[in-house]
């Protein structure tokens, strides 16, 4: 079976150099625990040099977000390439903070083509702002996905991996989180989105992850059933206690 798939989005977070390095200290610590996952930690981008060097032998390095174009004079943009050669393997593109600060799904699904043409897999974050009584947050959700992911195709899909993150859950606590049967039945409507778009067979290949608010206390239940192949972790990424142990209930150890 594949490995689960884990990724650490630290955000802005530790607050200093030598606290990110006392987290990767405390992390190598359970190396063999976490490589039963397939890791990535998203640094802020001074910490790059420090995750790849300190936790090479048990994450690859994953950005928060990556520039669309692949060339050009653009200040302040970081491109796909110079990630690439940094040795990013995953990016993070539309994370609900940015979509917040403004990025549109277009804008999104240009990131998308951008990351797969660089070859790194884009982590692409939707989910619905909020939920109400009759359903219509499913149409939010489907629009999003639709536009996130406009002009691919079948074939290069598969190469994206969804994070389905409900925007009301994130920065909360377990208990405030999404329960696991609610998570089961949105992860069946992505998979029926992206097969109407896509595809079944192009749709089952895809990997969805869940985000908002997972901790130990309940990553795994969530993680037992509701059919998805990892997590994105925020605030409890921060932990490596709290880290370890989420990683544990999704290899089920
Ligand atoms: P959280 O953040 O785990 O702190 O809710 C998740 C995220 O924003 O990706």
């Amino acid at each position: 079976m594949a490995k689960p798939i884990l990724v650490a989005n630290w955000k802005n977070h530790p607050a200093s150099l030598e606290e990110a390095k006392s987290l990767i200290r405390e992390l190598s610590k359970a190396k063999l625990v976490l490589k039963k996952t397939r890791l990535f930690i998203a640094p802020p981008l001074p910490y790059f040099e420090l995750v790849s060097s300190g936790a090479r032998s048990f994450a690859g390095l994953a950005s928060q977000n990556m520039f669309a174009h692949m060339k050009g004079s653009y200040t302040g943009g970081i491109t796909p390439g110079i990630l690439k050669s940094f040795g990013v393997r995953l990016a993070i593109v539309g994370h609900s903070e940015r979509r917040a600060q403004g990025e549109s799904s277009e804008a999104v699904s240009l990131k998308v083509k951008a990351a797969l043409k660089a070859g790194i897999a884009p982590l692409v974050c939707v989910g619905e702002p909020s939920r109400d009584a009759d359903g219509e947050y499913f149409e939010v959700l489907r629009d999003e996905i639709k536009a996130s992911l406009a002009g691919l195709s079948k074939s290069n899909v598969s190469s994206v991996i969804i994070a389905y993150e409900p925007v009301w859950a994130i920065g909360k606590s377990a208990k405030e989180s999404l329960a696991p049967a609610e998570l089961a039945e949105s992860v069946i409507f992505i998979r029926k989105v992206l097969s109407d778009l896509f595809g079944r067979k192009a749709a089952e290949s895809v990997h969805i992850l869940y985000g908002g608010s997972v901790e130990y206390a309940n990553a795994g239940t969530l993680a037992r059933e509701s059919g998805i192949s990892g997590f994105l972790v925020g605030h409890a990424s921060l932990n490596a206690k709290q880290f370890v142990a989420i990683a544990k209930s999704l290899t089920g150890k």
